[in-house]
């Protein structure tokens, strides 16, 4: 048995989350903060930035989405996404993942040949990052799943928490206690999906 592909296995997108999490606050911050270190970015830029939300501050982002929400959704529809939204509320914490953009723009700045590259690592970066703080929860046996309500709630993220107008939100990572799980996954036909030469 690999246990990376067991702690693989565990992490899925857990929708119905609660907040009957065990862990110490504490120890989820050291956690994700270990895991954003570990996670590679290119040339060592460490472009990410992360913030964690708990308690008040995890349930006033899912305020500001249901807000923006109802600005652009029509009114027969916003029931469904205002419980949509209660469900990512009734969770236990939030983690907002943002981008640099002055490493980015240094790094352009720094390896001309490469300018056109850096955006992308950029986000290259942040995914891996991400998939690895869902795979590092899911192993301290806490669910989450992956909302991109950016650009939508981006200003009043930077407002609230008075963040630096060049972290860029990329995602937000719903978190809590596993209340369901998720159902199997099929995957597709390796033979289409894989090469191997020798
Ligand atoms: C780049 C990326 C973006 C995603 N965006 C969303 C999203 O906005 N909302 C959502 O509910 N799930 C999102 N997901 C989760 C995928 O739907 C999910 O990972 C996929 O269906 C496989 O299921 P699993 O996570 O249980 O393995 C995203 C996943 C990735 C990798």
């Amino acid at each position: 048995m690999n246990e990376f592909i067991e702690a693989l296995k565990k992490r899925r997108s857990i929708y119905m989350l609660g907040r009957n999490v065990k862990m110490p606050q504490d120890e989820i911050e050291e956690l994700v903060k270990e895991v954003v270190e570990l996670s590679p970015t290119a040339f060592n830029s460490q472009s990410q930035r992360v913030v964690i939300l708990f308690d008040k501050a995890h349930e006033k982002v899912w305020d500001f989405t249901e807000a923006e929400l109802k600005k652009v959704t029509p009114a027969d529809r916003f029931p469904t996404t205002q419980a949509k939204i209660k469900g990512f509320r009734d969770a236990y914490g939030t983690i907002l993942f943002f981008e640099d953009q002055e490493t980015v723009k240094a790094l352009q700045k720094k390896f001309p040949t490469y300018a056109d590259n850096f955006p992308i690592w950029s986000e290259q970066a942040s995914g891996l990052t991400t998939s690895n703080v869902w795979t590092a929860l899911a192993t301290a046996g806490i669910g989450a799943n992956i909302q991109h309500y950016n650009p939508l709630i981006d200003e009043d993220v930077a407002a609230e928490w008075k963040l630096p107008a060049n972290w860029k939100l990329r995602s937000q990572m719903v978190f809590g206690s596993t209340e369901a799980e998720a159902q199997p996954k099929e995957f597709m036909d390796r033979g289409s999906r894989f090469k191997t030469f020798h």
